[in-house]
């Protein structure tokens, strides 16, 4: 396998106080990076999906508000930051985390600001590598994966969730390999899981949504491996639009559907998946393909991003605090105070 650098999305360049972001929306095609030197210009990055996933978004968010702090924002310049970051997008509950996190030091120097931040993406990107080392024996030998949308390092601080449990499993010598399904409307898994896993050296074939039933009538699925958005006290899970589909097909070909994710993605305040809230995104993201109208002008659509998957279809939900079966509520309360 081809030893890369690793894939951090989100940096911060202490030198020149700027945000880096890796554009998400020229990959494949580019790997271009963005600097930004405002919160307002990392909140619009976020709501456009330059910068996605659950983590990733957080720590931008983080970093959003170091940027502002150490260019000298006051505090009620940073408050107002604070809720426009917030705001830029519902579901992912590591974004309120992130930002709620960040807010508690407002008024600190802004050195000390910028170090939460950091912060932040550290422990987010050795959560995943523990994660990673959590999930990789759940995986069958030489099984092929199926995941959705992308959980890996672009969606992360690094390494990725459901991506980590992947390279944790080719690492520990498990010859696996990968379906991604190509996540309508966005294409997150055709451009972006394809393009990560691709670089670094793991075998990946793109599927459209509709054809994992029938692999996994087939025999050719082993396991699905997925991240979380936002998982609510019973183990209920919100992500990506189609993982509650593919939750159902799992378990009626007997699979196990495993879900991956910090423990900043687990909300216990949010009692079940029916309290998420899901954002809707507009119409033009799912009639517009690459530049390309493919539906009748005047034909309407719909575009809720995330569904919920009930905690009942899930196999076990992977933590960097422990892995979690059902019964998934007492579960996740008990890893609630464990460290
Ligand atoms: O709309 P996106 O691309 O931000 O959606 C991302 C997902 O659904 C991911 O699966 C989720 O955020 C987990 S990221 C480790």
């Amino acid at each position: 396998m081809t030893v890369r650098e690793p894939l951090r999305p989100v940096l911060y360049d202490d030198g020149r106080d700027l945000v880096r972001l890796l554009d998400q929306k020229a990959l494949p095609a580019e790997e271009r990076w963005l600097e930004l030197s405002t919160a307002d210009a990392v909140a619009a990055a976020i709501k456009d999906l330059t910068v996605r996933g659950a983590p990733a978004i957080g720590v931008a968010a983080a970093y959003g508000l170091a940027v502002e702090a150490r260019r000298g924002a006051g505090p009620e310049r940073l408050r107002a930051a604070a809720d426009l970051l917030a705001r830029a997008r519902p579901t992912a509950v590591n974004l309120a985390w992130a930002v709620r996190r960040m807010s508690a030091r407002i008024g600190a120097p802004a050195a000390d600001v910028l170090a939460e931040a950091h912060a932040i993406r550290d422990e987010d990107e050795a959560a995943c590598r523990r994660i990673g080392a959590l999930g990789a024996p759940l995986v069958p030998r030489s099984a092929r994966v199926l995941t959705h949308c992308n959980a890996g390092a672009l969606a992360t601080a690094g390494y990725g969730t459901a991506l980590g449990v992947v390279r944790a499993a080719v690492e520990s010598g498990n010859a696996i390999s990968v379906f991604a399904d190509e996540t309508r409307p966005f294409l997150q898994g055709a451009r972006l899981t394809a393009w990560e896993l691709h670089r670094d050296g793991i075998p990946v074939t793109v599927l459209t949504d509709g054809m994992a039933g029938w692999l996994m009538a087939r025999g050719e699925i082993g396991c699905v491996v997925v991240g979380a958005d936002r998982i609510a006290a019973n183990g209920d899970v919100a992500n990506k639009i189609g993982t509650y589909a593919l939750a159902v097909l799992a378990a009626h070909h007997r699979l196990p559907f495993y879900v991956a994710a910090p423990w900043s993605t687990v909300d216990l305040a949010t009692p079940t998946g029916a309290d998420i809230p899901i954002e809707e995104r507009g119409a033009d993201e799912v009639v517009v393909l690459a530049g390309q109208r493919i539906a009748p002008a005047g034909v309407p659509a719909r575009y809720p991003a995330f569904d919920v998957t009930p905690a009942a279809l899930v196999t076990a939900i992977v933590t960097e605090r422990g892995v979690v079966r059902a019964p998934h509520a007492a579960g996740l309360a008990a890893l609630a105070t464990a460290r």
